[in-house]
């Protein structure tokens, strides 16, 4: 039966694609990524129909197999995923019969010629020339592999109704601000930007989408989301696990690249930037570049006060012993790279003048949880709070990105009795409750929308650059200077000691995610 909010539903989209017939090629085709997120994404898509018809996808690599084994080796991947498990095999069977593979080396011109070959024989014109190519490989592979495409022919500049051709590049988009101008520069040597699908798959989460939803659909935060109201705002994304088997790449990265450079200050951005014009692609990237060139830049003498950096050292989680960063395969024994930070950052609006933004993330932490707290300023100290002191809670909305996603807020109530005492009380929305509907995985939002040709969840150019300025500052303060002790935090622990002495010398706290 419907219940009687569903005749309040306001349709923006169908939820669909609206992508026509077309091919996927994935470079890239044997990777990690590929199996483990892309085909998933890909199969779930596929069974749920929402896959445009016809549709083909390619894959290519280096290693040499048929389209079979390709096929087995991803049915192997994918059914050991716990997602997975319910896939029926007809769907899948079905799935697999879009798949084949490609054998190439990506650095030899040649072999594009044999893709293009390849598509030619199993798509048809006019979709046959409309292709989405995704760049699964490493960083350093993107310009030379569009460049190829061009000189085959198979990716060509602009755009026409009958036949497109765009690029999804992975993260990492550079390492630096420099690089990254680089990279743009090369990409846009040889096909225009509105072909460029930069992606950050934290902004393909339901969750961090609802966001804006939250904020401009709903006439009561806006009028409290200010510095009027707003004492501060915690954004932490934690990590259970430590870097595993991905030490050679972290080596290079660190949690200063890999997390806040990216995922994090996406969600600030979305957090605090104004109303957009309009839910138009450009009106939103828009609003979302102009928050973060307002970023106050963190001169290098004031690094040491504003961020901390830190490193996991040997601990415990769960019960479970956990070797140092030191130790992971692959990871120098004596390395300074950071597998924590927090920030303290400051935007320069005259909405946010004055209101820290403290943004923290780490691997080896107690829990996986992904979530921004807004703090509001405590009440007026007349009546209860000077009665109560700091035993008086300031009100707080959390928006909780992963797991559990929802919103809570928190304020005080009176504890039931004839004596008069307060206590902080949960209002608590839950997606899982209140709609116990399937949430698409990230990647299956913005494969669709890269399909469609929807730029709204990816990562502009000069966003991707004004993003890397802010970070790069606090890179270059770390550089060539090792940890100190003080910096090592043991794994299951909620970062290094000076992290809570950041917020504490304002005389605030970081409220640590809980476990659902
Ligand atoms: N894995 C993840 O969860 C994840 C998450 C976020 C972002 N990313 C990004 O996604 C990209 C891919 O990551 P990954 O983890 O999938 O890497 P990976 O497991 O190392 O896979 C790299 C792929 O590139 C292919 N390749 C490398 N050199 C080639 C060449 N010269 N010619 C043809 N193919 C070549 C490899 O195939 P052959 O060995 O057969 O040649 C393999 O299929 C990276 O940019 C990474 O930063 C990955």
């Amino acid at each position: 039966m419907a219940s009687a909010d569903e005749s309040l539903v306001c349709q923006l989209d169908d939820g669909r694609t609206a992508a026509e017939p077309c091919v996927l090629v994935i470079l890239g085709a044997s990777g990690d990524l590929t199996a483990r997120k892309l085909i998933p994404a890909l199969s779930r898509l596929h069974d749920r129909g929402a896959l445009p018809a016809p549709f083909q996808i390619v894959g290519m690599a280096r290693r040499t197999k048929s389209d079979e084994a390709w096929r087995a080796e991803l049915r192997e991947t994918v059914a050991a995923l716990p997602a997975h498990s319910s896939l029926p095999a007809a769907s899948w069977d079905s799935f697999a019969a879009r798949l084949s593979y490609c054998t190439g080396d990506l650095t030899d011109p040649a072999a594009f010629g044999r893709l293009a070959s390849h598509i030619r024989e199993r798509a048809q014109m006019p979709w046959a020339r409309r292709i989405l190519f995704y760049l699964a490989t490493s960083p350093s592979q993107f310009s030379p592999i569009v460049e190829n495409l061009c000189r085959a022919g198979l990716l060509e500049r602009g755009r026409s109704p009958e036949a497109w051709q765009r690029v999804v590049v992975e993260k990492p988009f550079g390492h630096d601000r420099p690089s990254a101008a680089t990279l743009n520069a090369e990409l846009l040597r040889f096909i225009d930007e509105t072909q460029i699908f930069r992606i950050d798959h934290y902004l393909g989460k339901e969750t961090v989408q609802n966001i804006l939803m939250f904020r401009f659909s709903n006439a009561i935060f806006e009028q409290i989301w200010s510095r009027e109201s707003i004492d501060h705002v915690q954004i932490t994304v934690s990590e259970k696990a430590g870097v595993g088997p991905r030490g050679g790449y972290y080596e290079e990265a660190g949690a200063l690249r890999d997390m806040v450079q990216n995922h994090l200050l996406q969600v600030l951005a979305l957090i605090a930037m104004e109303p957009p014009v309009s839910l138009d692609a450009e009106a939103i990237r828009d609003e979302k570049t102009k928050l973060l060139r307002s970023i106050r830049r963190i001169p290098p003498a004031a690094v040491a006060r504003q961020v901390v950096r830190g490193q996991y050292a040997a601990g415990a989680i769960d019960g479970q012993a956990r070797p140092a960063y030191r130790q992971e395969p692959r990871v120098a024994p004596d390395s300074s790279v950071e597998t924590y930070v927090a920030i303290e950052l400051f935007i320069d609006t005259w909405r946010w003048a004055d209101v820290p933004f403290y943004l923290r993330t780490g691997k080896n932490l107690p829990l996986n949880a992904s979530e921004v707290r807004i703090q509001f300023r405590a009440p007026p100290r007349v009546l209860f709070a000077a009665q109560c002191g700091p035993l008086l809670d300031a009100n707080a909305f959390t928006l909780r990105l992963q797991p559990d996603e929802g919103i809570s807020l928190r304020f005080n109530g009176k504890i039931p009795g004839t004596a008069l005492r307060l206590r902080p009380v949960r209002m608590h929305f839950s997606y899982h409750t209140e709609f116990q509907a399937y949430t698409p995985e990230a990647y299956e939002r913005l494969l669709l929308d890269a399909l469609a040709g929807d730029a709204t969840l990816f990562i502009r150019r000069d966003e991707v650059e004004a993003a890397w300025a802010i970070v790069d500052p606090i890179r270059a303060a770390w550089n060539g200077i090792p940890l100190a002790d003080a910096e090592f935090y043991p794994a299951g622990a909620w970062g290094p000691r000076a992290a809570e002495e950041l917020l504490a010398r304002q005389g605030r706290a970081w409220r640590n995610p809980q476990p659902v």
